[in-house]
């Protein structure tokens, strides 16, 4: 036989093979003709493959391809015809593209954190830089240098959460107001947002961890008049054009103290569930920067005046949405949250 003859026989023998392959009708059909063509005794393939040594051993390199390729090629239309009688009509159609397609998951922002990047972007408009400070803070830190009296109720175990000797979990973010100036001398203008951590239970409106944003203003000839102006500034912004006011409080670290309240949004001023009929709804704490504070921190309080606020910005965020359970902000209740996509 000459290498044409040789070559030319696998080929019709490949091309006959593939042709009863694809015309088979059963997997036991499918068998036999495996057998018939590839079988180990006497598959034609086979025996065709014996006849390799009769050939030129010049030859034999080709003929020896052209058996390789004809059984590779068998073997593929075998497997094909298997998988198609098998009834998932071969792997290339695993995948159903008439499908509807997986809604992408998205996520957002908390509405506490986007309450608190709206607030500081007002700020930042009008000066303002961002501070923060550990969670973990000191007694003088969080009390000491903020002017609560040694015996103030606040540092007791029941209200505060110590964590071991004079380190406790910051009930509020005025020591921040400390740390910056401690760091940076005046004029100072930053606000502070971070958590805070009270001895409280959780219940629909009080949570043991909540978020605070503290503001401070510190210069040279500042007074209650930037206090009202800038604070008044921020209410309509944020709120809208609502009207404010300012009842006097009591703060160890301001005198004098003050809290604003801004309109109830919800019902205008006439009195809701919301605002507890009063028309009015309690923003934040505020007032003018003690002396003995200024002191505490090394900045000389017959130079330098200034003004401090604090607010809770979940309170803000329940109000705003209507949110009637704080737990809510706290569950990560995926449905809850998404509504806060934007
Ligand atoms: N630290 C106060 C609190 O947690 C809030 C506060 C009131 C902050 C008045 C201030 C302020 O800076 O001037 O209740």
């Amino acid at each position: 036989m000459t290498v044409q003859d040789f070559t030319s026989a696998v080929l019709r023998l490949a091309d006959e093979g593939i042709a009863g392959v694809e015309a088979s009708r059963s997997a036991e059909e499918l068998e036999a003709l495996r057998t018939a063509l590839l079988g180990r005794k006497s598959g034609r393939l086979t025996e065709l493959m014996r006849q390799l040594p009769s050939l030129p051993p010049d030859a034999r390199r080709e003929a020896g391809a052209a058996i390789n390729r004809a059984k590779t090629a068998l073997e593929q239309a075998l497997e094909a015809r298997r998988a198609a009688l098998a009834g998932n009509g071969g792997k290339q159609a695993a995948a159903d593209l008439t499908m509807p397609a997986r809604r992408t998951w998205q996520g957002a922002k908390h509405p506490v954190t986007l309450v608190i990047e709206e607030i500081v972007d007002i700020f930042r408009d009008l000066g303002f830089t961002v501070a923060t400070g550990p969670e973990a803070e000191l007694e003088w830190y969080n009390f000491g240098a903020l002017n609560f009296p040694p015996d103030h109720p606040a540092m007791d175990m029941h209200d505060t959460l110590y964590l071991e000797g004079d380190v406790l979990l910051r009930t509020h973010t005025s020591p921040v107001q400390v740390r910056t100036l401690q760091t940076y001398p005046p004029p100072v203008r930053i606000v502070a947002p971070g958590n805070v951590y009270r001895r409280d239970f959780f219940d629909a409106s009080h949570a043991p961890m909540f978020a605070q944003i503290e503001g401070l203003a510190i210069d040279e000839g500042t007074s209650f008049v930037d206090l009202k102006a800038t604070l008044i500034h921020f209410a309509r912004r944020f709120f809208g054009a609502s009207k404010t006011r300012f009842r006097p409080s009591f703060f160890p670290f301001t005198e004098p103290s003050a809290e604003m309240d801004v309109e109830c949004g919800i019902c205008e001023g006439s009195g809701c569930a919301a605002c507890k009929n009063t028309g009015w709804m309690e923003i934040l704490g505020s007032g003018m920067v003690h002396p003995a504070v200024l002191e505490a921190c090394g900045v000389d309080s017959e130079r330098y005046s200034g003004w401090a606020f604090g607010m809770g910005p979940g309170r803000i965020a329940m109000v705003r949405h209507d949110i009637p359970d704080i737990r809510l902000l706290y569950d990560s209740d995926i449905r809850f949250l998404e509504q806060f996509v934007r």
